[in-house]
């Protein structure tokens, strides 16, 4: 749904104009998966899919949410009053934009009201950050709104806060930075221990390759413990090893740490992943700015190996894309986001796009799998306002 759209929703449920229109997008995963909580390396890159939110101020103390994608039929508003938000009381998607007006008044940010009117375009459930482009929008808009003078990557914190302290759910930060900071034509290489940033110029198509996503169409969940049982292991990893995170322990010290984690089997595979997994970021890192986009493929198919089999968050149909890409010219591909489903990326030559996506689609229809959705990703920008009050 376009900005003039959500501009004229906003007009009809509130009876006047917002003071402006903005977007944030969802994003997919390039390479670095489950290392943002473990202090490491992430490469992200933002989708064209948008959330696309209209706001005004509001000064009573009242927060109106509404959404195009969800409604309850009513056409009305949730009313919610901000003084009254505390964590985990959130229910639904209201939760996230709700999250984020606490997490800004918890820092100390006078944000008094407003009135929201959103739609997105971006898949939810599939494993693209659809709630982070959602967080980050109300954020950057309430950032603007309230000249709260916030910078992208602090944006980022405040809606990993939302998300974990109010919504439940023990994420890390590369979602909301990708939303929050990426830039068009190029993927986000961030080290998620102090946030720096740097913009990889990730141009597939002036090559001739395409990045394909697969969306499976099986539905995740990040609240539903299998990721806080990851994330703790990890923890517990790095408590054994006697370091802050497991980004402290060297690829070429991984060994010598694998000996260390004796009979521990499965921190031994977790610690082994998340290891090799920087190594990966950093090795694809290199290649691009080398020039050779190439020969990244074997290096995703190389982590989606790791989540499958070490990390343990794949799932049969993942894996019944990236073996069919894989066997049908992909140059590569893995799973990407948090796993149990979502969504997977196939870096493919240009001209073998129209034969790996039937590849795909016949593999899965042989499977008695749902039909994927299958779309071109191209590096698009980041959150950003599209109008002011008209
Ligand atoms: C989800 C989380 C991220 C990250 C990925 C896995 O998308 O929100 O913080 O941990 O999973 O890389």
């Amino acid at each position: 749904m376009g900005p003039q759209r959500v501009r004229e929703g906003f007009v009809e449920l509130y009876g006047a104009e917002p003071e402006g229109v903005w977007a944030a997008p969802g994003r997919v995963n390039l390479i670095g998966e489950h290392t943002d909580y473990n202090d490491g390396f992430v490469m992200p890159f933002a989708l064209p899919h948008v959330t696309v939110a209209a706001l005004a101020r509001r000064t009573d103390g009242l927060l109106r949410l509404h959404s195009a994608d969800i409604d309850d039929g009513a056409g009305k508003p949730v009313e919610l009053r901000v003084e009254e938000l505390t964590p985990e009381s959130g229910d639904g998607w209201t939760a996230y934009p709700a999250g984020v007006v606490w997490a800004l008044r918890a820092a100390g940010h006078a944000v008094t009201g407003a009135d929201v009117h959103l739609a997105s375009t971006v898949p939810a459930g599939a494993g693209l950050s659809s709630s982070a482009a959602l967080e980050v929008v109300v954020a950057l808009a309430l950032n603007d709104l309230f000249e709260l003078g916030l910078r992208g990557w602090q944006l980022a914190r405040l809606c990993q806060r939302a998300e974990n302290i109010y919504v439940g759910a023990p994420t890390g930060i590369m979602d909301q930075t990708a939303s929050a900071c990426c830039e068009a034509g190029h993927a986000l290489f961030l080290d998620t221990r102090d946030l720096s940033q740097r913009q990889i110029p990730f141009d597939l198509v002036s090559q001739g390759m395409r990045l394909l996503v697969v969306d499976t169409r099986v539905k995740h969940a990040h609240s539903d413990g299998e990721y806080g049982k990851r994330r703790a292991g990890c923890e517990k990893g790095a408590a054994l090893l006697g370091v802050d995170a497991l980004r402290d322990i060297p690829y070429d010290e991984l060994d010598a740490a694998l000996g260390r984690l004796g009979d521990e089997a499965e921190v031994r595979r977790l610690v082994r992943h998340i290891v090799t997994e920087n190594h990966r970021v950093e090795r694809v890192v290199s290649l691009l700015r080398a020039g050779d986009a190439r020969a990244i493929g074997p290096v995703l198919t190389e982590g989606h190996i790791s989540l499958r089999d070490d990390f343990r968050i794949s799932c049969p149909e993942l894996d019944l894309v990236v073996d069919t890409a894989n066997a049908s010219g992909a140059l590569g591909a893995r799973m990407t986001g948090g796993g149990f489903g979502g969504s997977a990326i196939v870096l493919a030559e240009e001209a073998g796009v129209p034969s790996l996506t039937k590849a795909i689609e016949d593999a899965f229809a042989a499977a008695g799998f749902t039909a994927p959705r299958v779309f071109e990703a191209v590096p698009s920008a980041g959150a950003r306002r599209l109008s002011r009050a008209a």
